[in-house]
């Protein structure tokens, strides 16, 4: 009869372990018990990377990278690009359910209401260069905020940690609408709490003269549903830094710095801004078969394509090429997208690609449509961190809720020297 168990026989000593299976896991602390000797510390699994080690469980996102498909607590992604806005989903991610109408209302007034930062924010931004790449003034200031607020070191304490919750969501887009600013000389433009979160975003990147800016509805409805489709993504590189780094109990501002370090990389965050340069340096549509030989060649990557967890389509990505439509049809089109379609139609088609199983993922097309918003390709991964913040702060408060986490400390295997004596300067080659 089957029982949910593994069966491993050490063969260095004979002997035979029980190890429960449970979700399709055995716990790798099960192994510790298998030893060589009897002063042995006991196996270890190793696992660079995290390939096959699940580090947590987790009520929030689901990915079946094989057929391709995202839910957030439960709902497709589809059904929440669609229906939903990017706050409404940020509740779903952080309380589980949707919210009630007065609920909504209640989360939607004070995430408004908190967007101002302190005016010291605004000099310190001063004192980075004119030309400080956006990942890195936002590094430093969502870090500083912790500064600001002594209260957020009150981890354990639920209405502590909800204020910082509705801080940073609400303060996100004005940090990064003001680094804009500081990059392209411009005064800093202030919340209108009139509009919605993607049209008061618009409103402090774009303003100038007028009284009352006017967001593009259809331009402020695609951004949220950017926002909607980056809202969170299980167990990523930023999200993994945001729990681990928050596992030493810091305020959550500080492993915010942390979670936006990790997606400032160009194999996380970084991927639609490389995307667009990529697409730069390939020029015309004439030019892509020489250049995917050239991938193929081993001689750089194809930006936007490939996936640690995807092996089919993404699923934002298929939602990301129709939004792209509807922002070309108020913009125009982007003429990178016919080096982008040309692009994906070869690769799609070529072996290479086919049997590693390397499809588009959510950076390929999302560039465009930010480039032809007139976003500039710098502040590409900041687009992006706005709002992964909900789901980074969903996974914070999972983490810390869970009373099997702790302080995060792989272990490792050390090859290294032996021990061995000190030899003085002298002594040396
Ligand atoms: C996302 C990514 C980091 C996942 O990497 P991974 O799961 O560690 O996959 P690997 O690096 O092990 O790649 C597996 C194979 O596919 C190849 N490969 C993966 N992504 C590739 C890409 N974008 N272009 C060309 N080849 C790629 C690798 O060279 C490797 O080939 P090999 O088996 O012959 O050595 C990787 O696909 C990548 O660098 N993509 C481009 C950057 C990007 O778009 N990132 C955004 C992710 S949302």
């Amino acid at each position: 009869m089957a029982t949910d168990t593994l069966t491993v026989i050490d063969n260095r000593t004979g002997r035979r372990y029980e190890l429960p299976i449970t979700h399709g896991t055995i716990r790798a602390m099960d192994l510790r018990q298998i030893k060589g000797a009897a002063d042995d510390f006991g196996l270890m699994s190793y696992d660079p990377a995290f390939l096959n080690t699940a580090s947590c469980q987790s009520r929030i996102t689901y990915i079946d990278g094989d057929r391709g498909v995202l839910e957030y607590r439960g709902y497709p992604i589809e059904q929440l690009a669609e229906h939903s806005t990017y706050l409404e989903t940020a509740y779903l991610l952080l309380h589980g359910e949707l919210p009630t109408g007065r609920q909504l209302e209640a989360w939607v007034d004070s995430i408004t209401h908190h967007t101002m930062v302190h005016e010291n924010i605004k000099r310190l931004l001063e004192g980075f260069r004119y030309d400080a790449h956006p990942m890195g003034m936002l590094v430093g200031t969502v870090g500083a905020l912790s500064t600001f607020y002594p209260d957020a070191k009150q981890i354990h304490d639920p209405r502590a940690r909800e204020i910082q919750i509705h801080r940073l969501l609400a303060k996100l887009p004005t940090l990064a609408a003001f680094l804009y600013r500081h990059s392209v000389g411009m005064p800093y433009a202030y919340p209108d709490n009139d509009l919605s979160y993607t049209g008061n975003f618009l409103n402090m990147l774009f303003k100038t003269t007028e009284v009352k800016y006017k967001p593009d509805p259809t331009l402020e409805r695609a951004l949220d549903v950017l926002f909607i489709l980056h809202a969170d993504h299980e167990q990523n590189c930023s999200a993994n830094a945001m729990r681990a780094v928050g596992s030493s109990h810091v305020d959550p501002y500080s492993a915010s710095a942390a979670a936006t370090a990790a997606l400032y990389g160009p194999l996380h965050g970084g991927a639609n801004e490389a995307v667009l340069r990529m697409l730069d340096q390939i020029g015309a549509k004439d030019h892509v078969p020489a250049f995917v030989q050239k991938v193929k060649a081993g001689e750089g990557r194809l930006m936007g394509f490939g996936h640690r967890v995807y092996k089919n389509y993404d699923p934002r990505a298929t939602l990301i090429k129709r939004l792209a439509d509807q922002v070309f049809a108020v913009t125009g089109r982007n003429p990178k997208l016919d080096i982008a379609l040309e692009l994906e139609r070869i690769a799609l088609q070529d072996d290479y690609f086919v049997t590693r199983k390397l499809y588009p993922n959510v950076d390929f097309y999302s560039g465009l449509i930010y480039q032809a918003m007139r976003f500039p390709v710098d502040l590409f991964p900041v687009l992006f961190a706005i709002p992964r913040t909900a789901g980074w702060l969903a996974q914070w408060q999972e983490m810390l809720l869970d009373p099997e986490q702790k302080i995060a400390r792989p272990r490792q295997v050390y090859r290294g020297p032996g021990r061995r004596d000190y030899v003085p300067l002298e002594r040396r080659g």
